[in-house]
């Protein structure tokens, strides 16, 4: 039975959590696999909302198992308290799986993060401030603190010690703050141990074990393909790997169990912190998108860059991620608009170029190519089949669908679980 994969295709921030959500009942396993809680999932579920950071989104449904891969970094105190959140709201939290192998997010690396973002300046990168680079750079020096490390006190202490040994003079003689003492951070997190260690397993072992067993186990990605270490708009990224290559490091299941890969895909595009964004509008259609579309995030409630369709970076999420189908979001935010532009190519340096560019200085000079598509003034938020659309907006996602070379399965015209049209079975 299957595995399937869920990706950003763009910046972060296109609805996976209602994706996931929608398919986490009838799913048996859900594993975040790599990022931390940087990430922000917005659920809706009747009339409730909830936001989750670290928990994969299939926490809400009662019939799935919610796992926390080894690829992903985890700050504890925020994990304990986005399950107290959810067991005050009467969440079961109960069968949780927290990999041993995933690293620990600390308070030295919250305080780097803080630290070398404001002495980079204008070259920041805009970072959410939650520790993940230098959580993840340590894991690369072979310096990292992982969950299993909490079990063995004179271990953990060996590590914090080893890994304060040169940040303290970094934090003191570079940056001009406090040293922070060893001893505090092992205190602190010692006291984690308990509280976690019901939830930790080998979780490799066991999502193995479940596909043997005919279970279907879905890979939630948090960011985005263009937010990815290697194939994004680096060094504008996060640390990890979101595209679906990061689903595997990041679980222990291998490809060849993967059936399907789905990327969701908003129906403009939006982006957080800084780099390079070829639709990005500055204008007032900007500022409708956003207040339409409700674009300000979930992490750090800084308001989301906003900008029309790219079509060559969803063919660049196609072709990275080896997506099967599409899971487009939000098109009812695009209803009241005349003409809908979408980039269909970009021009640098006077030529056409329909292709995302290797070189971050042609992409820093792309500039869109734009299509003019007849726009929709119906409200389709109660459509529930693709012929309830009006024509204007099905021919929208037909031309999308040619320019992603991806087809669309299900499309978004709402936040709700309900408010989709489902195209093709995802499952
Ligand atoms: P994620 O990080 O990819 O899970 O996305 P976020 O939750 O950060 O941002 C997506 C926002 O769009 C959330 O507020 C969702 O509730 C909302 N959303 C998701 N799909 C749709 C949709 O089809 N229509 C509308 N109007 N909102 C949606
Ligand atoms: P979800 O899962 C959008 C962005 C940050 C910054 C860059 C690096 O909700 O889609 P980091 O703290 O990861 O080192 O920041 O990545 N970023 C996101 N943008 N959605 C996210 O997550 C993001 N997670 C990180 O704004 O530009
Ligand atoms: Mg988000």
């Amino acid at each position: 039975m299957p595995a399937l994969v869920l990706v950003g295709a763009q910046w972060g921030d296109e609805g996976k959590g209602k994706a996931t959500d929608l398919l986490g009942g009838s799913v048996d396993y859900v594993v975040r696999y790599q990022g931390g809680n940087n990430a922000g999932h917005t659920v809706v579920v009747g009339d409730q909302k909830y936001a989750l950071h670290l928990l994969p989104s299939g926490i809400l449904s009662p019939n799935c198992v919610p796992v926390i891969g080894n690829g992903v970094v985890i700050d504890p105190a925020v994990l304990l308290s986005e399950l107290a959140g959810l067991q005050d709201r009467g969440v079961d939290t109960s069968k949780l799986l927290i990999s041993g192998n995933a690293h620990l997010i600390t308070p030295y690396h919250r305080t780097l993060d803080k630290v070398s973002e404001r002495f980079l300046g204008k070259r920041k990168i805009g970072t959410t401030g939650r520790g993940i680079g230098p959580s993840y750079a340590d894991k690369i020096n072979r310096i990292g603190i992982r969950v299993q490390d909490l079990f063995d006190e004179s271990i953990l202490r060996q590590k914090v010690d080893a890994a304060l040994n040169d940040k303290n003079q970094i934090l003191v003689k570079l940056y001009n703050r406090r040293a922070m003492p060893a001893e505090l951070v092992v205190e602190e997190y010692l006291g984690y141990a308990e509280k976690l260690r019901p939830f930790v397993a080998d979780t490799a072992l066991l999502l193995n074990q479940a596909l043997e067993d005919g279970k279907v186990v879905l890979m939630e990605g948090g960011q985005g393909t263009l937010l990815d270490v290697d194939h994004g708009t680096y060094p504008f990224v996060t640390s990890s790997n979101p595209t679906s290559g990061g689903a595997c490091t990041g679980t222990g299941i291998g490809p060849t169990r993967i059936d399907r890969v789905i990327g969701i895909l908003k129906a403009y595009t939006t982006r957080v912190g800084s780099g390079p964004f070829p639709t990005e509008l500055f204008d007032e259609d900007g500022e409708a998108l956003r207040r339409i579309g409700g674009e300000r995030g979930v992490t750090t409630g800084r308001d989301r860059r906003c900008g029309w369709f790219d079509a060559p970076i969803a063919r660049y999420a196609t072709r990275i991620n080896g997506l099967t189908d599409v899971f487009l979001t939000k098109l009812d935010v695009l209803t009241g608009w005349e003409e809908i532009p979408v980039c269909v190519a970009y021009e640098i340096d006077g030529k056409r170029v329909e292709e995302v560019p290797f070189s971050q200085t042609d992409f820093h000079h792309a500039k869109p190519i734009y299509e003019k598509l007849p726009g929709w003034s119906e409200d389709i938020t109660k459509a529930q089949t693709f012929d309830d659309l009006p024509k204007n907006a099905q021919d929208y996602v037909k031309a999308l669908e040619e320019l992603s070379r991806c087809r669309i399965s299900a499309i978004g015209v709402g936040p709700g679980r309900t408010e989709t049209i489902q195209v093709h079975s995802l499952l």
